[in-house]
């Protein structure tokens, strides 16, 4: 078991910025990500859709024999971890707590903006997260519906997708944040435009980085971690193969893909 690939999914290819950060802590981890680009965005749908779809995207990881999931979906995980935790026997982890963890590194952080899909926003997984952790916050969401479409066009650093961005983000900044969580895996891609739009005293937070090492810890206790000293795998499959998301999933990646295959879910 300890030599099977971890499993990842998410809507698009967003999680990969997750999987990035996974590369770099576990190099010896193999990887099976799954994006179900056939029906993203998740994050306009309601929830009993994003949960009808988590099912079979966990189904179809298991049928690829993954020893553990991560769930690289903000939105999947705000409406369906708890359910898919119950429901299936494998050790599945989600983004939200890793990032939560992530924004209260800072002690001082005390203003908090988070921007995601309307979903996760829609969902309150963040903000009860974070009330539960620690009182006082001063929690300020924003739904950023538009930010995954120019992602998904390439539009990173482009005009519009800043005066989308400053349109946003003014209502955060006339409250003071001092930080703002990047609560969807598309965004850290915006971070370099999020640097220039925003005031230099606001802290971008992300969540894949505490997510490799919430991944760490449980793999550790579960005695799964890959002893291997070799570089591990990654496999691709999308349900839907485009040019486009091919280029899009080199961007994430910040390196040749190689072979994408094409997923069939539904069929476990
Ligand atoms: N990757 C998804 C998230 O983290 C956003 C994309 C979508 O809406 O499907 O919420």
């Amino acid at each position: 078991m300890h030599h099977a690939p971890l499993g990842f999914f998410d809507s698009g290819v967003g999680g990969l910025t997750v999987v990035r950060a996974v590369q770099q802590l576990l190099p010896a981890e193999n990887i099976l990500y799954l994006g179900d680009t056939a029906r993203l965005p998740y994050g306009s749908k309601s929830p009993q859709t994003i949960r009808q779809f988590s099912h079979e995207d966990v189904r179809f990881l298991i049928s690829q024999g993954v020893k553990a999931i991560v769930i690289a979906c903000n939105t999947a995980t705000a409406h369906a971890l708890p359910e898919l935790q119950k429901t299936y026997q494998i050790p599945i982890l989600g983004v939200i707590e890793p990032g939560v963890e992530a924004v209260l590194r800072d002690p001082s952080a005390q203003r908090i903006g988070i921007i995601a899909t309307r979903g996760t926003i829609a969902s309150h997984a963040y903000q009860h997260a974070l009330a539960l952790r620690k009182t006082g916050l001063i929690i300020h969401a924003q739904a950023t519906p538009l930010l995954v479409p120019f992602i998904e066009e390439n539009w990173i650093d482009h005009p519009a997708t800043r005066a989308v961005l400053q349109t946003y983000l003014e209502p955060l900044v006339a409250k003071g944040i001092d930080t703002l969580m990047l609560a969807c895996t598309h965004y850290p891609l915006l971070i370099p435009i999020l640097q220039q739009v925003l005031p230099p005293e606001v802290r971008l937070v992300d969540s894949a980085t505490t997510c490799a090492e919430h991944l760490r810890s449980n793999l550790q206790a579960l005695h799964l971690l890959n002893p291997s000293d070799a570089s591990g795998k990654l496999q691709l499959y999308l349900t839907d193969l485009s040019e486009e998301f091919e280029q899009l999933t080199r961007q994430f990646l910040e390196k040749p893909a190689g072979r994408i295959q094409r997923a069939v879910l539904g069929a476990q």
